[in-house]
């Protein structure tokens, strides 16, 4: 029989299914088997931690116990979600981010990342006056899950981050402002902390950039994910406002519910409507969980104390932890390391200045191994020119047990060791 052909596909559809970055993280998620073997240093998922679990716990009892049950499992939200919710959010949101918002201001999406993949398609692309906008990644490294959201082609712009030395084996990527050209763009976005780096961008900077898009009317598109008012994993620095201008995207994933898939978006109110549109027509409506469960969180308001009291602190000893266990075992097999300052959110960027294979190679002995980490390669999108970081750096949560992490930094300081180049 002769072999079936392709079938004919879209330009999207070949360009999504070649390998991405978000799609193999998530995957190597799923593939896991519970083997007592498998060390999981790759996915973003939070770390399971008793007390917010509790929480989560009693509002899930008292949603079973709730006379609107019945609302909450048999009927459709509104695309952006009812109207009494997004009000709620609106008043409870406004006291977090010195705004006065109202409903008009509110969406919520099944995720940050349903949302995002609306809100860079509404920003970029061909746009109606004919000219094709990009979205600008003002510092890359940034989030793997932003890469493959375009449905056009290269609508990534990137420049070569400043790399500022911060000590011994510790650098820090900052804003490069010499190159930063905002002609060919139709909005910025970077999360803060950052994914992969753990990066927090002074406000300062962000008011530099802001500076620029102001004077364009572009929009700038600040991911909290792990940003404030909640899981507020952003160090010592200044918590972000909301302000005409910004698009604000807050997320229940990392303070221990991604399962509930709720993302909440604060922006103008046309970017809002348009954003209904896209919901209706992708997703129909809202997950019902999410804004249930918000409803009691905010009216409660659990969530600043749950990130002050459980949340930061936990976070804090991990990473502690993670940095003794795995310095110390990349001194002890004499492996080159740099570790980009952890500043925020529960990640470890680190960069093996001599690795003789590239960090692709690296992800693949490691998951023959069963341990699982992030290849940095994914990070850089939009970036043209030539950066080592590229191919020399990895991303590992440290969200896991002590146990977990020490057999994981000897299998990877292993793996190393046996592939560097000798020293200059
Ligand atoms: C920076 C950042 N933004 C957005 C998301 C998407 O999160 P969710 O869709 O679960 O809200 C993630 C998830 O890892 C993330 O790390």
């Amino acid at each position: 029989m002769a072999p079936m052909k392709d079938s004919l596909a879209s330009l999207w559809a070949t360009r999504l299914r070649q390998n991405q970055g978000i799609r193999s993280l998530m995957e190597d998620l799923g593939q896991v088997t519970g083997h007592p073997d498998e060390i999981l240093l790759g996915g973003g998922n939070p770390a399971h931690i008793p007390e917010a679990e509790e929480i989560f716990a009693e509002c899930f009892l008292t949603l079973a116990k709730d006379p609107l049950l019945n609302a909450l499992l048999g009927d459709y939200q509104a695309p952006i979600g009812n109207d009494r919710f997004r009000s709620l959010a609106a008043e409870y949101l406004s006291s977090h981010l010195d705004a006065s918002l109202t409903k008009d201001n509110i969406a919520f999406l099944n995720g940050s990342q349903n949302a995002y993949s609306y809100l860079l398609n509404i920003h970029s692309g061909k746009m109606t006056d004919g000219s094709f906008k990009k979205i600008l990644l003002p510092i890359v490294p940034e989030y793997i899950g932003y890469a493959d959201q375009s449905i056009e082609a290269d609508a990534f712009i990137a420049t070569k981050p400043e790399v500022i030395p911060t000590g011994n084996h510790r650098f820090r990527y900052g804003l490069n402002k010499n190159d930063f050209d905002l002609s060919e763009v139709g909005c910025v976005a970077l999360s803060r902390p950052t994914n992969p780096t753990g990066n927090v961008l002074s406000l300062t900077d962000l008011d530099w950039i802001e500076s620029k898009t102001k004077k364009r009317s572009l929009p700038l598109l600040i991911d909290l994910a792990y940003g404030n008012p909640f899981p507020n994993l952003i160090g010592e620095e200044e918590p972000v406002t909301y302000r005409d201008g910004r698009t604000l995207s807050f997320s229940f994933s990392k303070i221990g519910l991604p399962g509930v898939r709720l993302g909440i978006i604060v922006s103008n109110p046309e970017t809002i409507q348009t954003l209904s549109s896209y919901a209706a027509v992708g997703n129909l409506a809202v997950g019902n969980l999410g804004v249930y469960m918000m409803e009691i969180l905010f009216r409660k308001d659990i969530l600043p104390l749950l990130s002050k009291n459980v949340l930061r602190p936990f976070y804090d000893k991990k990473r502690e932890l993670a940095i003794s266990i795995f310095e110390s075992t990349f001194q002890k097999l004499g492996v080159e390391y740099e570790i980009h300052d952890p500043m925020g959110g529960f990640f470890l960027w680190i960069r093996f200045p001599n690795l003789s294979i590239s960090n692709h190679k690296l992800y693949h002995l490691c998951k023959d191994k069963r341990l699982f980490i992030v290849s940095g390669h994914y990070f850089f999108p939009g970036l043209n020119s030539d950066f080592s970081h590229t191919q020399d750096c990895i991303r590992l949560t440290y969200c896991r047990k002590e146990e977990e992490l020490a057999r994981g930094a000897h299998i990877l300081a292993e793996i190393v060791a046996t592939h560097q180049m000798k020293s200059k």
